[in-house]
């Protein structure tokens, strides 16, 4: 049956999944990889590969996927990634690149037309697979945050993406919480991710960030491990992740007033000690007085709603809008 192939490109993995009309993750293949020491181009072949590997799959053979949503760490505008800062891409055409790698090693079924490709960003994705997908059962406003080796974000309101003017919204992962902290990728200074990104944290926690998913996921764990064994410096890196973001993220409430904050990513994992920093520092700031940790509204993201995911359903929402056109 019709189908949407999702491709999450992170800075330290691909992830490739293929959901149903109903939204059931299908087929799904993650490779580590470090995508940071290849170029644009090359990062891209290597996703096509997995990708074509996917659809190629026995697994695939009776879904039909309608077309290809790349999720991408970076800031997406018509399908050409202005800037990928973790991945030190700048003005990337990642939807013709990847449709020409994937035109090379995946022939089609025959008579089918050629997959359309789009792009957006992963953490925008993400949002949405949690909205579709996830447990926030009647809530409809929210930011979600994506732990990644940067830190995503996205705006959800009145059950919809916010963009922006030119789809770059969300930025969470740059908004500054100490103007002369240190240098951010993105050339900015005391950016959130340089406290509370996936690097940052291994790093205060006196943890290798190794290359590749692997290595990267492996650091967590034993991160998450220490903290939960009450280590003293693993446990100092996540509070002092945490109150970072309830720093920014106290900002972010006072602007838009959700009803719920998402906490995706790595940072599920790190929950006991990182939800009461968070908790406490928006309960502190938030100027309504209405964020009380006792009211439930931090939560973590479902581990089942992912970037991928959130991509592949994109396509199927497509798809159900125009049945015709498929
Ligand atoms: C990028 C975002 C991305 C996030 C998580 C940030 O550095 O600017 O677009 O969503 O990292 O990967
Ligand atoms: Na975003
Ligand atoms: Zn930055």
């Amino acid at each position: 049956g019709p189908a949407g192939l999702g491709v999450e490109i992170n800075v330290d993995y691909v992830s490739v999944c293929v959901v149903d009309l109903a939204g059931t993750d299908r087929v799904r293949v993650t490779e580590p990889l470090d995508n940071r020491t290849a170029g644009a181009a090359e990062v891209l072949e290597r996703a096509a590969r997995v990708a074509a590997r996917v659809l190629g799959s026995a697994a695939a053979r009776d879904l039909h996927p309608a077309g290809v949503r790349l999720a991408l760490p970076g800031l997406v505008s018509a399908g050409t990634v202005h800037q990928a800062p973790n991945l030190g891409w700048n003005r990337v055409e990642a939807d013709r690149l990847f449709a020409a790698a994937l035109g090379g090693l995946w022939p089609g079924r025959p008579g089918a037309p050629e997959l359309p490709v789009a792009s957006d960003n992963e953490a925008n994705v993400a949002a949405l697979a949690e909205l579709w997908f996830g447990g926030l059962g009647e809530v409809r406003s929210f930011l979600h945050l994506t732990g990644e080796i940067g830190v995503g974000g996205a705006i959800v309101v009145n059950g919809q993406l916010l963009r922006g003017a030119h789809g770059f919204a969300g930025e969470i992962g740059h908004l500054a919480v100490d103007g002369n902290g240190p240098l951010c990728r993105c050339g900015s200074h005391g950016c959130l991710e340089q406290y509370a990104g996936q690097s940052a944290l291994l790093r205060a926690a006196g943890l290798e960030d190794g290359a590749g998913a692997t290595a990267g996921a492996a650091g967590v764990e034993e991160l998450a491990r220490r903290a939960d064994a009450g280590e003293a410096r693993a446990v100092a890196a996540v509070e002092e992740a945490g109150r970072r973001l309830g720093l920014a993220l106290s900002g972010a409430v006072n602007l838009l007033d959700p009803e719920a904050v998402v906490l995706g990513g790595i940072y599920p994992r790190l929950m006991p000690r990182l939800g009461p920093a968070v908790d406490g520092e928006l309960a502190r700031r938030v100027v309504s007085g209405l964020w009380t940790p006792a009211a439930g509204r931090l939560r973590p993201a479902s581990a089942s709603a992912d970037a991928a995911r959130g991509a592949a359903a994109v396509v199927i929402r497509e798809v159900l809008a125009d049945p015709l056109a498929y």
